[in-house]
C-alpha cells in the first residue's frame, strides 16, 4: 500500500508545481503589460495570494486523495476488522494474564501480583511460571500443554488477524509464559514434571495465589513411570510454539524444537498412560488414551521440521492404529483426534505437493474424517449431531459444556478457511452440498450464543457486554485483594452471596445446562468454573473471526 501512495502523492505535487509555474508565467505576462510600480506591487500581491491559495488547495486535495485511498483500500482489502469479535478477542486474551503464576512482567490485572515463586525449588527447578489451571491454584501439565498447543495454532493461522487488532504481542507473550514453564519442566530427556501442587491440599484451602500457604509438591513422569499422552502433548505444544517463535527468536525456537523431539521419542518409546503411572491425576485430568496425542505431536513435528519420518508416523506407520478414521469425535484436552483430522486436512488440501501417493491416500482418510465431523456440526445436514440444545449450541456434557461448542466452532472455521484457500467449493454430506460459508455460519452461531444471544441473555465470556456471570468459581476473583484471610477462613468468600470483588476478565465459564439455564452461584463449579484451555479455544475462534479475511497462510513464510 505505502509505495503506490507515496508515488501518487509525488506525482500530485509535481502537477501542482507545474500549475504554480503556469500561474507565475501568466502573471509575468500581465506584469509586463503594467506600466506603474503600483500595478507591479498589486500584481505581486495577487501572485503571492494565488500561490498561497493553490498551495493550501493542493495540500487539502492531496490529503483528501490519501483519505479516499485509505478508505477505498480497506474496502477492497480482504482483512476488514469485525469490531464485535475484535473486542471479544481483546477481552478473552486477558484471561491468560489472570491465570499467570510467577514473577509477573508488565502486569495489567490490578488485583493480581507475584505468586508461587518457589514452585519447583525442591527439585532445584524454576517452575514458577505457567498458568493456574482454573478456579484453583493447581498447575496441571496435561491441560496446560494443550492450552499452549491451541494458542500456537491460533497464532499460526490467525496471527495476521490478531496483529490487525493489536492482540498478536499479548498472544505471543502469554504463549511464551507457558512454554518457558514447559521447557523448565523437562530437565532431562526422559523426565517431565507434569504437576505442581497437590489437588487435595489445594482444594482444602480457598485463598489467593499471592498469599497461598499450602505446600506445592511436584510430580514427574519418567522411563519407569511413563506418561505418553502428557509427554506427547507437551511435544506438540513445543513443536507448534517453535513455529510461532521461529522469526522472533531462532535460538528460543530451536530450543523448543529440540525439547519437542526428545519428548516425542520419550512418549513413543515408553508407552503408558500417565493416569496409570500417577493415579492421583485421575480425579482431575484422567486421560482415556494416548494414540491421539502421538498423532497430534507427530503432525506438529512434521509441520515444524518438514522431516518426512513424522509424516510416515501418522500415515503408513500409525494411522490405522490410532486415527479411528471415519468416526467423528469431540476435540478436547483429552481427545486430539478431531484436531489431527483437521490439521492433516490442511496438509492434504493446501500443502500436499511433495507427499508420496500412499501417504496422500492416508491423508485423504484424515480429510474424509474431518468432512464427517464437519457434516455432523452443520445444523441442517442429514448427519447433523443431535448433541445440540434447542438454541443450537453444541452440548455434550454438563461439566464445562462450552469447551465443546467453542472447540467445534474453531475447527469448523479452520476447515472453512482451508476449503476457501484451496479452492474447494463444496462439502458433500450424504446427498446435500454445503459451502465454506455454511461452516463459517455455524462457527458464528456458536460464538453469538456464547456472547449473549441465548435464552439467558447472558454473555458466558466474563467482562464482555453488560450481563455476564458475577459469581464465577475462581479463588483470586472472589477474594478482595486486601483480604487477610488464609487457607481455611478464606472459604467465607466462597460462601458469600456477594458478586466477585474482582472481575476474572476473559474467563469463559463452563456454560449452561442442556435446557439452556445457568445458575450463577460461586459453588456451582460445574457451570461457573473457567479454565485456561477454554480461553485458548475461544481465542482461536475469535481471532479467526476478528477480521473478514479467510485466507489460510503458510506456517513458515
Ligand atoms: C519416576 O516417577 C514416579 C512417578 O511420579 C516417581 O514415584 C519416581 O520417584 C520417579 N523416579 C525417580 C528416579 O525419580
Ligand atoms: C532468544 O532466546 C534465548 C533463549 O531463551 C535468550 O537467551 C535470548 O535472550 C533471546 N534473545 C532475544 C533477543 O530476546
Ligand atoms: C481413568 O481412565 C482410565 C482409562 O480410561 C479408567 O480405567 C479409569 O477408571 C479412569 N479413572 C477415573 C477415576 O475416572
Ligand atoms: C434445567 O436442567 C437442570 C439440570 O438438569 C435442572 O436442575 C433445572 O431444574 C432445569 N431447569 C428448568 C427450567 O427446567
Ligand atoms: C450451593 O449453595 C447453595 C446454597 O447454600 C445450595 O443450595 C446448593 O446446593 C449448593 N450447590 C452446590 C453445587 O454445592
Amino acid at each position: 500500500m505505502a509505495p503506490p501512495n507515496i508515488l501518487c502523492c509525488a506525482q500530485f505535487m509535481k502537477d501542482d508545481e507545474e500549475n504554480v509555474k503556469k500561474v507565475q508565467a501568466n502573471n509575468n505576462y500581465k506584469d509586463d503589460t503594467s506600466k506603474t510600480k503600483c500595478w507591479f506591487l498589486y500584481w505581486l500581491l495577487v501572485l503571492l495570494f494565488a500561490i498561497g491559495v493553490i498551495t493550501v488547495a493542493a495540500l487539502t486535495i492531496s490529503k483528501y486523495v490519501d483519505f479516499l485511498k485509505r478508505t477505498r483500500g480497506s474496502h477492497h482489502h480482504p482483512q476488514q476488522v469485525v469490531p464485535k469479535y475484535a473486542n471479544a478477542l481483546q477481552i478473552a486474551m486477558q484471561f491468560f494474564d489472570v491465570q499467570k503464576s510467577g514473577k509477573l512482567v508488565d502486569n495489567k490485572i490490578e488485583w493480581r501480583g507475584d505468586s508461587a515463586l518457589q514452585d519447583g525449588s525442591e527439585e532445584k527447578l524454576d517452575l514458577s511460571k505457567g498458568l493456574y489451571d482454573a478456579g484453583d491454584l493447581m498447575k496441571f501439565g496435561f491441560p496446560m500443554a494443550f492450552t499452549a498447543t491451541v494458542l500456537s495454532w491460533a497464532i499460526l493461522e490467525y496471527g495476521h488477524h490478531m496483529n490487525a487488532v493489536q492482540q498478536l504481542k499479548p498472544a505471543q507473550d502469554s504463549l511464551k509464559w507457558v512454554t518457558d514453564y514447559l521447557l523448565n519442566s523437562h530437565p532431562s530427556p526422559n523426565v517431565l514434571y507434569v504437576q505442581v501442587g497437590d489437588p487435595e491440599l489445594d482444594h482444602n484451602c480457598w485463598e489467593r495465589p499471592e498469599t497461598m500457604t499450602a505446600k506445592r509438591p511436584v510430580t514427574q513422569i519418567n522411563a519407569s513411570f511413563p506418561g505418553t499422552e502428557v509427554a506427547a502433548e507437551t511435544a506438540a505444544a513445543m513443536a507448534s510454539a517453535s513455529l510461532v517463535f521461529k522469526k522472533i527468536n531462532s535460538t528460543y525456537s530451536d530450543m523448543l524444537l529440540m525439547h519437542a523431539q526428545q519428548l516425542f521419542t520419550f512418549a513413543d518409546t515408553y508407552r503408558g498412560l500417565y493416569s496409570t503411572s500417577v493415579p492421583q491425576v485421575q480425579t482431575y485430568y484422567n486421560s482415556t488414551a494416548y494414540g491421539d496425542e502421538l498423532l497430534w505431536a507427530a503432525s506438529w513435528l512434521y509441520l515444524a521440521t518438514g522431516d518426512r519420518s513424522y509424516l510416515r508416523y501418522v500415515t503408513d506407520l500409525n494411522g490405522q492404529a490410532f486415527a479411528d478414521w471415519g468416526n467423528p469425535t469431540w476435540f478436547s484436552w483429552d481427545d486430539k483426534r478431531a484436531g489431527v483430522h483437521v490439521l492433516l486436512s490442511r496438509i492434504n488440501l493446501i500443502g500436499a505437493k511433495d507427499v508420496s501417493d500412499s501417504e496422500n491416500l492416508e491423508l485423504q482418510m484424515y480429510r474424509k474424517t474431518a468432512e464427517t465431523i464437519m457434516c455432523g456440526l452443520l445444523p441442517d445436514s442429514p448427519t447433523a449431531t443431535p448433541s445440540r440444545t434447542e438454541g443450537g449450541l453444541i452440548w455434550i456434557a454438563p461439566w464445562n459444556c462450552l469447551q465443546h461448542s467453542v472447540a467445534s466452532a474453531f475447527l469448523a472455521l479452520l476447515y472453512s478457511d482451508y476449503m476457501l484457500t484451496s479452492g474447494t467449493e463444496t462439502l458433500y454430506c450424504s446427498g446435500k452440498l454445503y459451502k465454506p460459508d455454511d461452516l463459517r455460519g455455524f462457527s458464528i452461531s456458536q460464538v453469538e450464543y456464547v456472547l449473549g444471544n441465548n435464552p439467558m441473555k447472558l454473555s458466558y465470556l466474563v467482562g464482555y457486554g453488560s450481563r455476564y456471570p458475577l459469581h464465577v468459581h475462581h479463588r483470586g476473583s472472589s477474594i478482595p485483594a486486601n483480604a487477610n484471610t488464609g487457607c481455611r477462613d478464606g472459604f467465607k468468600w466462597l460462601d458469600s452471596e456477594s458478586p466477585n470483588p474482582n472481575v476474572a476478565v476473559g474467563a469463559l465459564v463452563g456454560g449452561p445446562f442442556f435446557n439452556e439455564s445457568y445458575v450463577d452461584a460461586r459453588n456451582n463449579s460445574m457451570q461457573g468454573e473457567p479454565t485456561a484451555y477454554n480461553s485458548a479455544l475461544l481465542v482461536g475462534l475469535l481471532s479467526g473471526l476478528a477480521t473478514s479475511s479467510t485466507v489460510a497462510k503458510s506456517f513458515t513464510t
